[in-house]
């Protein structure tokens, strides 16, 4: 696989470049990290031992594919500076949220861009990444689901559901993390110490995440298997529904999605 170079090494750009480090895809050098805080390229270049650098037009020269991993707002910069030095074949991967194919092609219309949503699980190749591309990139996608393959699991979405898989999967990760806070505070109610009261609850959600994904079953038929008749299972599952439970998560999805319409 050619070079690689990533605008952003923020939180997203690191847990990719960790991902991507440690795959066989690229040798590590062959990585080149741009970012404007020398500190952050400091720390991946020490703990991933990949390139860094922070000029963005030297960084991209050579280089086949290049992923945008700035701020929304950061992107229309980040293209006008690199539009003319950009080459024809080379392949944009924007993870940037908001911002369509359309309109980066408006800033960069000769170059193939191809949209991914990764998540920051990524850094422990457990991101879930939905990727889309126009018709005419088909063989770069390709390529593309492969690059994302080595961080986790990856999904071809139409880039109409881009939003929706923003909320759903990167968004997601903080509201799975909200309810394991809860899951632990509940076991410290209950008397165990924070850590170990942290210790279950994590490997509690790695258990169930776990039987719902190598059974493919719907996550209520492994919910049944717990669930003894008049037993302590269901008394606490229907107290957190009348409590709102599922109510209140899909009004949480559902703001989450409005809100990401509105971003520019
Ligand atoms: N975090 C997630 O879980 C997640 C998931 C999916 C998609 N995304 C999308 O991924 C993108 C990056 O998110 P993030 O959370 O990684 O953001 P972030 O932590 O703010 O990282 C962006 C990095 O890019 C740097 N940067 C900005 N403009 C630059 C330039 N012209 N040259 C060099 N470096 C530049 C920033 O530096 P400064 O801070 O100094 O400006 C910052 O270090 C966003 O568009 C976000 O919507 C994020």
């Amino acid at each position: 696989m050619s070079k690689i170079t990533i605008i952003g090494g923020g939180n997203l750009g690191k847990s990719i470049i960790s991902g991507l480090a440690s795959s066989n895809l690229f040798e590590a050098k062959s990585i080149t990290v741009v970012d404007k805080s020398k500190y952050n390229l400091q720390i991946v270049e020490k703990e991933l031992g990949v390139s860094t650098s922070q000029d963005i037009l030297s960084s991209i020269k050579e280089v086949k594919w290049v992923i945008l991993c700035v701020q929304p707002r950061q992107l229309d910069g980040v293209l006008h500076e690199i539009k003319d030095v950009l080459t024809t074949d080379q392949i944009l991967i924007s993870t940037v949220t908001g911002t369509s194919i359309e309109e980066i092609n408006e800033v960069v219309p000769n170059n193939k861009v191809i949209r991914v949503m990764p998540n920051t699980g990524a850094a422990k190749k457990l991101s879930m990444t939905c990727i889309s591309a126009n018709d005419n990139v088909k063989d770069e996608l390709e390529i593309v689901v492969k690059m994302f393959d080595t961080i986790g699991e990856t999904l071809v979405i139409e880039e109409r559901l881009m939003q929706a898989a923003t909320v759903l999967g990167a968004s997601g990760i903080a509201f799975f993390l909200r309810f394991l806070r809860a899951m632990i505070q509940g076991g410290i109610q209950m008397g165990f110490h924070p850590h170990e009261a942290q210790i279950i609850a994590v490997q509690t959600a790695i258990g169930a995440a776990t039987l719902v994904a190598e059974n493919g079953t719907h996550p209520e038929r492994e919910i049944d298997k717990v669930t003894t008749p008049q037993g302590c299972t269901i008394e606490g599952l229907n107290e957190m529904e009348h409590q709102g439970l599922s109510s209140s998560v899909i009004k949480g999805i559902m703001a989450s999605y409005e809100k990401i319409n509105t971003i520019k």
